[in-house]
C-alpha cells in the first residue's frame, strides 16, 4: 500500500436553490482540476443525491474535499469513509466518473452506512452503474 494513496466518500443533497445544470458545471469543474492534480473518483447523482467518491494524493484530496464540503450548491454534507486508499486505483481512468441514476433505490442503501461497509456497498454498485 502507498502510504500517501488517500481515498474519501461522502454523500449530500443538491441545495434547494441550486439549478440541476448547475451538476454540469461540477463535473466540468471536476474534470479539469482533478486530472491536473492526479485525483480521480465518480460522482453519482440521482435528482437529488449526490455521492462522490474520491482518491489519490492524500494533500490534494483533503484540500479538495474541504472545498466541496463549503460549496453552496449542495448541503448535508455527509462524510462516509476516509482512510489509506490501495495503491491500485478503483477509477484509474476517471479525473471524475459521472453517473445520472434514475433508480435511487441502489443510492438508498449506499445512504445509511459508513466507514468500510459504506465502501464495500460502492464496490458491489460499481458493476451497475452507466459510467459517462
Ligand atoms: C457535489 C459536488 C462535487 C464536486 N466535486 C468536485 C471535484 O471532484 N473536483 C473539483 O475540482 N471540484 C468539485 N466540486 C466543486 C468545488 O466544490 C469547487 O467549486 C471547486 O473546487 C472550485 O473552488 P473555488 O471556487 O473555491 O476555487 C464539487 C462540487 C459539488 C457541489
Amino acid at each position: 500500500m502507498n502510504s500517501n494513496q488517500y481515498c474519501v466518500l461522502y454523500h449530500s443533497q443538491i441545495a434547494p436553490s441550486a439549478p440541476i445544470s448547475c451538476v454540469a458545471d461540477i463535473v466540468k469543474t471536476a474534470r479539469g482540476f482533478n486530472k491536473d492534480h492526479d485525483i480521480t473518483g465518480i460522482l453519482v447523482f440521482d435528482g437529488q443525491r449526490f455521492f462522490q467518491y474520491l482518491e489519490g494524493p492524500k494533500e490534494a484530496v483533503m484540500g479538495l474535499v474541504v472545498s466541496i464540503a463549503q460549496d453552496r450548491r449542495h448541503v448535508q454534507f455527509r462524510l462516509q469513509h476516509q482512510g489509506p486508499s490501495a495503491e491500485e486505483r478503483m477509477f484509474r481512468n476517471w479525473s471524475m466518473a459521472y453517473v445520472l441514476v434514475d433508480d435511487s433505490e441502489p443510492l438508498a442503501d449506499l445512504h445509511g452506512i459508513e466507514g468500510e461497509s459504506a465502501m464495500d456497498k460502492l464496490r458491489s454498485l460499481i458493476p451497475m452503474l452507466d459510467i459517462a
